[in-house]
Order: structure tokens, then sequence, then C-alpha cells
């Protein structure tokens, strides 16, 4: 055991509306397995540098591993972002003046229009996510398809409003090519409160760094300190 450990998180979800009960405890599970396998594979690497290095012919396994940190990593951490930002009180949309519709204008020419761009990325053909991000360093909205679970994230960049748009996600209530009404269903149960949360940097240091901005929605003001 190393202190890399992660512990699944619970979430509170039924009732949803147009997600099913049944189809959360299956995304649960599946949810809990990339935990695990994260979990596994931070077990894996200290085993190997437990003699403080990675011998050579240690070295074909070990980076097996470590390319799998990326698909397993990201499969825990965008789930928990997807399932965090959905609750049975949710709205297809938050009120027009609220911080993250600001912010979604900003950085679009309109809410509107950052809408039919996140919508347009979910009915992208593949397997993976839709993700509104936050740039912290600018302040700026982008949508973006993330194939898998790791190929497209943007570094440093930070998610605000997260869909899973693997066919798990909603197989057991809409046929295949139903997706776009998964996708209304997954608007109708969204916590705008959790969205806007996520645009206010956690970390107490992204405000005390001089060059950097408060995101859109606070304004264009620099960060005090
Ligand atoms: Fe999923």
């Amino acid at each position: 055991m190393t202190g890399n450990q992660h512990t699944a998180k619970k979430f509170d979800l039924s009732g949803l509306n147009g997600i099913s009960d049944r189809t959360l405890e299956m995304h649960f599970k599946l949810y809990e397995g990339y935990v695990a396998e994260t979990n596994r594979l931070n077990e894996k690497i200290a085993e190997f540098l437990r003699d403080g290095k990675v011998d050579q012919e240690e070295t074909p396994a070990y980076s097996e591993i470590t390319r799998r940190m990326g698909f397993e990593y990201n499969g825990m951490v965008l789930h928990e972002y997807y399932f965090g930002n959905l609750t049975r009180q949710g709205s297809p949309d938050p009120p027009r003046d609220s911080p993250f519709a600001r912010a979604a204008a900003a950085s679009f020419s309109s809410y509107d229009v950052w809408k039919a761009d996140f919508l347009s990325v979910g009915k992208m053909r593949g397997v993976g996510w839709a993700i509104c991000a936050l740039d912290p360093e600018r302040g700026t909205l982008s949508n973006h398809w993330v194939s898998l679970h790791e190929i497209g994230n943007v570094a440093g960049f930070s998610p605000l409003l997260v869909m899973d748009v693997w066919e798990h996600a909603f197989l057991l209530d809409y046929k295949p090519a139903e997706r776009t009404k998964y996708i209304e269903a997954f608007f109708s149960n969204v916590c705008w409160d959790t969205v806007e949360r996520r645009l206010s940097p956690r970390d107490p240091r992204d405000v005390t760094q001089p060059q950097r901005r408060r995101p859109m929605a606070s304004g264009s003001q620099r960060a005090s300190h």
C-alpha cells in the first residue's frame, strides 16, 4: 500500500430526469473500477521503485503501466466531475446573469453560442467526453472533445462542466443513435451551482500570482492579494 491510494466517492443521484437509477448504479460501478485500477497501477509503480530505481528489465512493464495511468486516472477524475455536476434539482440553463452564463458569453459571442458549441461537441462521433474548461491563466472558457479519457485534455485547464458521452452513460435508457436525447436529459440535471463553484480557483495560490486574472465571470480585474 502506498500513499497514492484513492477512495471512490459516493454520489446521491437517484431520481434524475431521463437518466435511470439503473444506469447510475452501473455507472458508479464502472467509476469504482477506475479508482481500483488507478490504485493498482500506483501500487505496481511503487513496487518497481521499491529498490529506488527502475531496473532495465523492468522498463517494458513499467512503461506500459505508466502509459495506462493517463487512461485510468482521467477515467476516475472525469467521472467525479461528471457525477459532481449532476443533481435532482437541475435545470437546462443557468440564470442569464449568473457568473457562468456571463463567462460563457464573454468567451463566445453569447451563452447560446457557447451552448450550441458544447452540444455539438457532445454529439461528435466517437467514445469520449464533452468538457467546458476554464483557462485559469486567461480567464477564458472553451469546449473540448476528449477521446477515451485522456486524449484532448488541456494541461492546466480546469473542467467546469463535464459530460460523459460514452455509450455506457445512456445505453440502458436510450438507443445508441439517441445520444441527443441523453444529452437533453443530461442538461436537465445540471447543477449550475457546482459548475460555478468550479469557476473560482480552489487553490489559493491561484489568486496570489500577480499575472493571473480571475475568470471572466468575476470581471477582468487583476486578482488582489
Ligand atoms: Fe462513464
